[in-house]
């Protein structure tokens, strides 16, 4: 057996350990350098196909593919050494089948070296969650609002406002804590329901505009950086503003530019001091 050299990233049974000891921090992140400062204060980074809108000024996160996940995915692990590394399963690359499910499953983790997948369904992707945890890839479920079902919701809109609608969200979690989830997602749901499901399941729930009772949360981490084109979510807040910062770099460089004072001898080669 040869010798690596030994990253010590929390682990997913690390974080399930997490429940009712410590909130469990999540942000997203597509990208070396954001993940690489990240890596420093979160639990986990979701590699999330929220990238299709964010990174890419897509409509929605229907277009991102496998092969564009496990490539940002892998530039987020290569670029962090300490918080384990959710990467999203895209539409289209899950629900046909459990087999499906399994194979862009394992290329993600196989290409990326992330530690879980993360699959959008409830109650009825219960069996495919249950089919990737049997043969060895762990599962982060996510249900309430699910951005992949986009187009049957109607938009983005908050979910389970009815108590009908609530209970199907509360059997969703059920089913995929039965089937061998690790954690669940649970995203834009009216307040009293995620607090239920936290006090129900034993594996940790994770909010996106879902309740402080979560077990710890999630958010889209430009939304929080003021990188975000538009309005950001009711559920998300600013806590610091890079684009203001990123703003005055650029201005301070075009300025150096067009005034002749960068670049000056010291940023070239081959000068004699
Ligand atoms: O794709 C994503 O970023 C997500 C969340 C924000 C939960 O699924």
């Amino acid at each position: 057996m040869s010798v690596h050299t030994q990253i010590k990233r929390l682990t997913i049974p690390q974080l399930q350990a997490m429940k009712g000891e410590q909130k469990i921090v999540s942000l997203t992140s597509y990208t070396a350098p954001f993940a690489r400062i990240l890596d420093e204060v979160v639990d986990f980074i979701l590699v999330g196909d929220s990238t299709a809108m964010v990174g890419y000024d897509m409509p929605d996160t229907l277009s991102i593919t496998v092969d564009m996940m496990a490539q940002h995915a892998k530039a987020v692990v290569s670029a962090t050494q300490r918080c384990a590394v959710v990467v999203d399963m895209p539409f289209g690359s899950f629900q046909e089948s459990p087999e499906m499910a399994f194979r862009h499953a394992a290329k993600l983790l196989r290409v990326s070296g992330a530690d879980s997948v993360k699959i959008e369904g409830g109650e009825y992707l219960a069996e495919t969650t249950r089919f990737l945890v049997e043969r060895g890839i762990p599962v982060l479920a996510h249900i309430g609002l699910m951005p992949q079902y986009f187009h049957t919701m109607g938009g983005f809109k908050a979910q389970g406002l009815s108590d009908e609608a609530a209970e199907r969200i509360y059997q969703d979690a059920l089913a995929q804590e039965a089937a061998g989830a690790w954690g669940i997602v649970i995203e834009g749901t009216a307040e009293p329901l995620a607090r239920r499901i936290s006090e129900a399941v034993s594996i940790p729930t994770i909010g996106i505009g879902a309740s402080p009772a979560c077990d710890g949360q999630v958010l889209v981490a430009e939304d929080i950086f003021n990188l975000t084109h538009g309005r950001i979510p009711k559920f998300a807040q600013q806590f610091s503003d890079v684009a203001a910062v990123i703003r005055e770099g650029v201005t301070a460089y075009a300025t150096g530019v067009r005034e002749g004072s960068f670049p000056s001898l010291d940023h070239c080669f081959g000068v004699k001091k």
